[in-house]
C-alpha cells in the first residue's frame, strides 16, 4: 500500500444511493452509520444476517436477494462492497472505479477507493479517526478522543451550549463510575456545582479550581429552610450566565425533592436539563449481588420511603397492602424505623422469617451489609449499629444474593 495519507471528507449521504454487497457482519457493523446518514441503501446479498433482514423488514432499507451483477454500481454515490467473493468484490471494484463511486472494499484495503475511519460520537461532534492501515490503532485512538469528551478530561472549550440554566444531575449511588456519561460531562463543564452528601462525591476532588463547589450538606439552616437556600442559590448562579450542576445522589427523581427544584426553578425562568441517575433502590441491592426481580422467585419490587414510621398520620405508604404483597421490598430511609416497619408488614401478612439484607453505603469504599430475618432486623440494626445511609432488602431474593459469589 501507498503511504500516501487519504483525504478525510465527511460526506453527506441523506437521500443519496449507496450500495452494499454482502450481507455478512462487516456489513452488519457499517449499516447503522450508513442509515443515521440518511442514505438511501440497497443491499444486494443472497443471505444476510438476521439483524440486517430486520433492517430490511423494517424498511430501512432495500434488500435485492441475489447476487451482484453488471450496473449495480452505475448510479451510486458511494457503495460498500463486502461479500465473501473477492472475484465479486474485484469485479465491483473495478465497475465503480469505471463510475467513478467511491468505494470500501472489505477484503483488499489497497483495492479500495476509501477506507472507513473508526468514528464515535460525542455531544453532537463526530469523530473520525483514520490510521492507514491499522484498524486497531485507529479505534483505540477514537475511543481515547471519545471517552475524552465525554468525560471531560479532553478539554474542548468550544463545545460548550449551555449556560445560565441549571441542571439536575443523578449522580448514582456513590461510586464515582456509577454516574451518567451526561451527567459527568456537564460536571466537567459547570461552573458552579451544589453537591448533596449522598452521591459520588469523588467526583468533586476532580472538578478545575475555578470551579465553585457548595456542599447542600453543609448550608445552616433547618431542612426547609435549607432547600429554600438551595433554590435561591441555584437561581442566583444560573442568573449570573453560569453553568450549575444540582449533584443530587441517585436519581433526581427517587426521593430526590428533584421536581420541588425544577419547579422552582422553571417559576424563576431558569432553564432546567434533568439528567436521571443510578438509584440506589435498585444499584445498592444489585451491588452486594441482590437482585430485585428474579425469575421464579419475585415478578415485583416496591420502593417505599421509610422516613415517617407507619402509624404516622403524615405516612403515605399503605403498609397493609405491603405487608400482603409476595414480592421484593426495598426502604430507603428506613433505618431508624426499621423495627416498627418489619412489626407492621409481619401483623400484615408477610411471613416472620422473610429474609432481610441491609446495605450500609452501598458502592462506596465503606460499603457493609447485615442479614437478618423480617424478625430480628430492628434488633440487629440497633445491635450492629447500622447507620445511613442504607437501602433495605426485603424478599426471598435476599437470600440469592447471599449464594452468590461476588
Ligand atoms: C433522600 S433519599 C435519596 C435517594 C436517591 N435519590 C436515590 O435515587 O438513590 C436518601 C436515601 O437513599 C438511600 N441511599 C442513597 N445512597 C445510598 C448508598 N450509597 N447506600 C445505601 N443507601 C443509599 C438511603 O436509604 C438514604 O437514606
Amino acid at each position: 500500500m501507498s503511504e500516501t495519507p487519504a483525504y478525510p471528507v465527511g460526506l453527506r449521504l441523506a437521500g443519496r444511493r449507496v450500495v452494499v454487497l454482502g450481507g455478512g457482519t462487516v456489513t452488519q457493523r457499517r449499516l447503522p452509520a450508513l442509515l443515521a446518514a440518511g442514505a438511501d441503501i440497497t443491499l444486494i446479498s443472497p443471505s444476510v444476517t438476521p439483524s440486517v433482514e430486520a433492517m430490511a423488514t423494517s424498511g430501512e432499507l432495500t434488500w435485492e436477494r441475489r447476487r451482484f451483477r453488471d450496473g449495480d454500481l452505475a448510479d451510486a454515490w458511494y457503495a460498500l462492497i463486502a461479500t465473501d467473493d473477492p472475484a465479486a468484490n474485484a469485479a465491483a471494484s473495478a465497475e465503480a472505479e469505471a463510475h467513478r463511486v467511491w468505494a470500501v472494499r472489505s477484503d483488499d484495503a489497497d483495492a479500495a477507493t476509501a477506507w472507513t475511519p473508526a468514528t464515535g460520537r460525542s455531544e453532537g461532534v463526530t469523530v473520525a479517526v483514520l490510521t492507514g492501515q491499522d484498524p486497531r490503532r485507529s479505534a483505540a485512538v477514537r475511543d481515547a478522543i471519545v471517552e475524552g469528551l465525554r468525560d471531560g478530561s479532553l478539554s474542548a472549550p468550544h463545545r460548550r451550549a449551555r449556560t445560565g440554566g441549571v441542571a439536575l444531575v443523578g449522580g448514582g449511588p456513590g461510586d464515582p463510575d456509577l454516574i451518567t456519561v451526561r451527567g459527568r460531562r456537564l460536571l466537567a463543564d459547570a461552573d458552579v456545582v451544589v453537591a448533596d452528601r449522598l452521591g459520588p462525591r469523588d467526583l468533586l476532588d476532580e472538578l478545575p479550581p475555578h470551579v465553585e463547589v457548595i456542599d447542600a450538606a453543609k448550608i445552616p439552616y433547618g431542612r426547609a429552610m435549607a432547600q429554600e437556600a438551595i433554590n435561591a442559590a441555584l437561581i442566583e448562579h444560573a442568573r449570573a450566565g453560569r453553568s450549575v450542576v444540582r449533584l443530587k445522589g441517585g436519581d433526581p427523581f427517587v426521593f430526590g425533592r428533584g421536581m420541588e427544584e425544577a419547579e422552582q426553578l422553571a417559576a424563576a425562568g431558569v432553564p432546567v436539563t434533568v439528567v436521571p441517575g443510578i438509584s440506589s433502590a435498585v444499584s445498592v441491592p444489585a451491588a452486594v449481588g441482590i437482585p430485585v426481580t428474579h425469575r421464579g422467585v419475585a415478578h415485583e419490587f416496591t420502593v417505599a420511603s421509610g422516613h415517617v414510621a407507619p402509624d404516622d398520620p403524615s405516612s403515605l405508604v399503605d403498609w397493609e397492602a405491603l405487608g400482603r404483597l409476595r414480592g421484593t421490598l426495598v426502604l430507603l430511609m428506613a433505618v431508624e424505623r426499621i423495627g416498627a416497619i418489619a412489626a407492621t408488614l409481619v401483623r400484615h401478612g408477610r411471613a416472620p422469617d422473610t429474609p432481610v439484607a441491609v446495605v450500609q453505603e452501598g458502592t462506596t469504599a465503606a460499603e457493609r451489609r447485615v442479614d437478618a430475618t423480617l424478625e430480628t432486623v430492628g434488633e440487629t440494626v440497633a445491635e450492629q449499629g447500622v447507620r445511613p445511609p442504607a437501602v433495605i432488602v426485603i424478599g426471598d431474593v435476599v437470600a440469592l444474593g447471599s449464594r452468590t459469589p461476588r
